[in-house]
């Protein structure tokens, strides 16, 4: 079996030992060429001069990374003002960015406001909040569209038992609050949950949203959010995602709904995994190998404090060996990947069948470009690692320099 690294040319003859030896161990490694496609896959998603994708900062705000998304024509939604600023770095325009907040303060409604961004809020409650900033303000509204989709519950954003989104039910309720604050609704979005391999859920959410879309005559904006899936499992030989089909589906239902309604609001996703996951590849370093009652434990500088994913919610990353020695990989048999972290749950891969791995050896962890360095953490006082984007005729470029120790401290000494 090839590894996705050597058939995707991931190191552009890079040695990721060598790339640890320069920039240290753990490091985040970025390929521009897979980054690009990606993010077109998503622009080019509904086949509509009307359609536009966001891109969603959460998955990972490396400025750089941003960079190169903003510069594939995508715009983008932010969750926060430290999501807006790392934007604004970036160079996205104001008006390329959406606001979508959950449960935020007046001010943080202000920050956007002052900017020009459009906010969308997420409840009676922040919908009134925000009329009452001042008269005439413009506004979109996040709809639970009743649907969910996800790989973990912790994921899942639609359907009844979630914290997000306001109710279909509550139509009447959202219009007497907009004319009580004389607030113009100008767009409606929604998003399902993260993480889904097959269209149907999405079309299904597509569906109900248009629905909800025809209480409001004239919205300039409807947004279908994100969640587009990714084939974690690729050495077991899982599909990806059938874009091609997604779009033509999802082409034909806007279509019908415009041809229906005789309106052409600007349609809009917001992926995030979407179109950084498979970009990233964690590399880390093996420093001890040994058994515990029967289990191999591979103990690495790859613990949660640098990729949470497995940890929060027993994601799987396929795992690619890099021996130290030149020596060629062996067959295969169950190994558990730990960290170095002070905690039994500090696992990256459980029982994983993996060539044998010796200390020394370099580890690349998959697909770690989304959610992974946006949720990593100084847990154990570690340093957060540094970042190099792969570009594409193959040189290195350092795009967020490791943590240090000054780092850690500064916010608590000379107070
Ligand atoms: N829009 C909204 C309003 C969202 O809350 C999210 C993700 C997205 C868009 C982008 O979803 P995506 O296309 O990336 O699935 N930390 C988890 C995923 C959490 C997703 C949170 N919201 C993980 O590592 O799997």
């Amino acid at each position: 079996m090839a590894y996705y690294s050597q058939t995707t040319g991931f190191y552009k003859g890079n040695d990721p030992k060598e790339l640890l030896a320069k920039f240290g161990s753990p490091l985040y490694v970025y390929s521009e060429e897979i980054l690009r496609q990606k993010a077109r896959d998503m622009k080019n998603l509904a086949d509509l001069p009307n359609f536009q994708s966001n891109y969603s900062v959460k998955a990972n705000s490396n400025v750089s990374l941003l960079r190169i998304i903003h510069e594939e024509g995508l715009y983008a939604d932010a969750m926060s003002p430290g999501e807006i600023l790392a934007l604004e770095a970036a160079g996205f325009e104001h008006e390329k960015i959406f606001y979508v907040a959950n449960n935020v303060s007046s001010e943080e409604m202000k920050f956007a406001l002052d900017r020009g961004i459009i906010v969308s809020v997420d409840s009676l409650d922040q919908l009134d909040q925000f009329g009452r900033i001042a008269d005439g303000l413009e506004v979109a509204i996040r709809f639970n569209p009743g649907v969910g989709a996800g790989h973990s519950e912790k994921v899942v954003t639609g359907g009844k038992k979630t914290k997000f989104g306001v109710s279909m039910d509550d139509i009447d309720k959202v219009k007497e609050i907009l004319a009580r604050n004389k607030t113009t609704l100008i767009g409606i979005n929604q998003h399902i949950g993260s993480l889904y391999m097959e269209k149907d859920p999405f079309i299904a959410a597509v569906k109900n949203l248009l629905e909800i879309a025809k209480s409001f005559k004239g919205l300039k904006i409807i947004d279908f959010g994100g969640g587009f899936g990714i084939p974690y499992k690729k050495q077991s030989g899982q599909e990806p995602l059938d874009i091609a089909s997604l779009k033509d589906e999802f082409t034909e239902v806007l279509k019908a709904w415009m041809a229906e309604t005789g309106e052409t609001p600007l349609f809009k996703i917001e992926p995030g995994r979407y179109v950084v996951a498979e970009s990233s590849i964690l590399l880390g370093t093996v420093h001890a190998v040994k058994d515990n009652a029967g289990t191999t434990y591979v103990g690495t500088d790859l613990g949660f404090n640098v990729l949470a994913r497995p940890m929060m919610y027993d994601s799987h990353h396929d795992i690619e060996v890099y021996p130290n020695d030149g020596r060629a990989l062996g067959e295969v048999f169950e190994q558990t990947v730990v960290g170095n972290i002070c905690e039994s749950g500090d696992i990256m891969a459980k029982g994983r069948l993996l060539p044998e791995i010796k200390t020394g050896d370099t580890l690349g962890v998959m697909d770690a470009g989304a959610y992974g360095f946006s949720m990593s953490s100084n847990y154990n006082n570690r340093l957060k690692p540094a970042e190099v984007l792969i570009k594409a005729d193959g040189s290195v470029k350092l795009i967020r320099k490791m943590d240090n120790y000054e780092s850690l401290l500064i916010n608590m000494l000379n107070l």
